[in-house]
């Protein structure tokens, strides 16, 4: 039981674990308290006829002891019969039809004997005592007038089976059945919920789909609260900086240490940061983790290499009127674009004005070589990326980098897109040293659970 239709059974299961023995839990004593409370008790009565054979005068053959099972047998029909359960009827005073009461009564032949088995199944243990001993008394007075024998006798008079308890309903098997019941139908339906969910929602799948680490866990921010006294909106701050103490600072800081144990050979110092598509926080974690990485006392360039929907500038408050594409077109000089921040030791370039084929631009030797001299000029290079699956930019720009960095976001990426961007990666040999996992909602113990920003 390891993979159905593509969904791995044991962590569908595991992930829902506690669902699925809460379902049966509840089952059990759904099941328990209707069958001790609802349903009607039944009793059940027994009582044995003994049937004599039939001998012959010159002994009994093979053939004979054959007739006398199927006398047993055509006994049991005649017991059956409505004539000997109006009898019955007639003879308790009872309210019902023969049809209803014969539905009470089972009879059959014990194996390889001449002795008859009545059950009567009846609510009132007393009368399902006195049915069983009518039909059988009733049965015995009234067999000469059908055969002309008299050959059966009452082996063991009417008696309640089971010590006297009911026989049905038995709590303890409709525990059992529910409890099966349950734990399959939740099984079921986790691989169902598994199949029909194909988006990124944890660690474990995303390690799994990018056959790469997660470098780092960036919680969803909480609902923005009112910032005082601040220019820019809640969503561009950049929370190592505006928020130290904040979760989701802790969670760059952890980033930043992953990336510093990243077991590569070569040095890693031109980052790209990308994702499958639009709005999965490239650039909110692109702009936090370089921050976090200056705060270490590296020096740090962060270059806004998206070049159709640029947004690094608005997270330090700084004009996007020179950039990269200006250095790179000769209309201003590099040290013109390349602004200080807040953070010491972080520098940004902007992307400048926005060129009408912004792959064009990626793919100039001028690019190349610029992003050749911060490799030789900072400790490390961020490049915020537009997304992997909507233009080839980020193939571009992953080849010339040392490492890319895939961002995902949390239950809303799907898990084919992830493989998707790992295909194109791959196709230009660009490595991926990770993932970040971002946006993840708070687990039930309450992770990330106090303020952000
Ligand atoms: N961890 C997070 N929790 C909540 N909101 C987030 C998180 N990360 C990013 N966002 C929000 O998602 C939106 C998109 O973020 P961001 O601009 O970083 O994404 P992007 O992938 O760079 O987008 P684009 O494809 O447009 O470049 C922003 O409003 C941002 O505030
Ligand atoms: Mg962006």
């Amino acid at each position: 039981m390891s993979s159905l239709g593509g969904v791995s059974v044991v962590r569908a299961v595991k992930k829902r674990w506690r669902k699925i023995a809460l379902l049966a839990v509840i089952s059990v004593a759904l099941a328990t308290w209707a069958s001790l409370g609802l349903l009607t008790k039944k009793y059940q009565a027994h009582t044995t006829l003994l049937v004599q054979p039939l001998v012959p005068a010159e002994g009994i053959s093979y053939d004979q002891l054959l007739t006398n099972e199927r006398l047993t047998v055509t006994y049991g029909e005649i017991i059956k019969s409505y004539t000997i359960a109006r009898n019955v009827i007639k003879t308790l005073g009872l309210n019902t039809t023969e049809t209803k009461l014969l539905r009470k009564l089972s009879v059959s032949p014990v194996k390889d004997s001449l002795v008859l088995a009545l059950r009567v199944t009846d609510p009132d243990p007393d009368l399902a005592i006195k049915i069983a001993a009518a039909f059988a008394s009733d049965f015995v007075r009234k067999l000469p007038d059908f055969m002309h024998v008299e050959n059966v006798s009452v082996l063991d008079s009417a008696r309640l089976l089971n010590s006297g308890r009911p026989v049905s309903p038995n709590p303890a098997l409709y525990a059992g059945v529910a409890f099966f019941l349950a734990l399959n139908t939740g099984i079921g339906v986790s691989i169902l919920l598994e199949y029909l969910n194909r988006t990124v929602d944890d660690e474990d799948t995303l390690e799994q789909v990018l056959s790469a680490p997660v470098l780092g866990v960036i919680p969803v921010y909480p609902a923005p609260a009112v910032i005082e006294g601040g220019d820019r909106k809640p969503s561009k701050r950049v929370p190592c900086v505006d928020d130290p103490r904040s979760s989701v600072a802790e969670a760059f800081r952890s980033l930043r240490t992953g990336i510093r144990h990243i077991p590569f050979e070569h040095v890693i110092r031109t980052i790209l940061v990308t994702s499958p598509l639009p709005l999965e926080g490239k650039t909110s974690v692109a702009v936090g983790l370089a921050a976090c990485l200056a705060q270490e006392g590296r020096q740090v360039l962060l270059m806004d290499c998206d070049l159709r929907h640029p947004s690094v500038h608005e997270f330090f408050d700084l004009s996007n009127e020179r950039g990269l594409t200006d250095v790179l077109a000769a209309r201003h000089s590099l040290p013109d674009c390349v602004f200080p921040t807040q953070v010491s030791g972080l520098k940004v370039l902007p992307a400048g004005q926005l060129p009408p084929d912004p792959a064009g631009v990626l793919s100039q030797i001028g690019f190349s070589a610029l992003l050749e001299s911060f490799r030789n000029t900072y400790d490390t290079v961020i490049l915020d990326a537009p997304p992997l699956l909507s233009a080839a930019d980020g193939q571009i720009l992953g080849k010339l980098c040392d490492g890319v960095l895939l961002v995902v976001k949390a239950d809303a990426t799907q898990t084919e897109s992830v493989r998707r961007s790992k295909r194109l990666l791959a196709r230009v040999g660009a490595r991926i040293i990770g993932s970040v996992l971002n946006a993840k909602r708070p687990d039930r113990r309450g992770h990330y659970g106090y303020s952000v920003f």
